[in-house]
């Protein structure tokens, strides 16, 4: 009971590195095939650079859920908390506006 107690906090938990994480492995494709984020290590160009974009969080979650131009919907990959999570981490790197 225990341990079943215990997954479930970890799924609902979304800190930062569990978003790095969704953002360099999780999702497929993952986001830094095609974007830039200097945290993330990642260096892709064929999505905007997101450390200049600095996306508020709506945006991201928007975009990772329902996808933009030749971005994919991450909505059945991905769940809400993780697209949350995701979402959260992109903008605690980024910085607010
Ligand atoms: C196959 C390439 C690709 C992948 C994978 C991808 N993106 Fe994108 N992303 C794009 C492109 C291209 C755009 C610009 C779309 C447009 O404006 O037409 C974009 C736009 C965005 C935007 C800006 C949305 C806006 O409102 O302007 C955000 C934020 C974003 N992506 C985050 C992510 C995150 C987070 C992931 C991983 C879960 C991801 N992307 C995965 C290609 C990708």
């Amino acid at each position: 009971m225990a341990a079943g107690l215990s997954l479930a906090l970890q799924t609902a938990h979304a800190d930062n590195e569990s978003g790095r994480e969704i953002f360099t492995e999780l999702a497929q494709p993952s986001c830094t095939i095609c974007h830039t984020l200097a945290d993330a290590g990642s260096s892709g160009t064929i999505g905007p650079n997101l450390d200049e974009l600095r996306p508020n969080r709506d945006q991201v979650i928007r975009a990772v859920t329902s996808g933009v131009g030749v971005m994919p919907a991450f909505e059945e990959s991905l769940s809400e908390a993780q697209i949350q999570a995701v979402a959260d981490y992109v903008v605690s790197v980024t910085g607010p506006k």
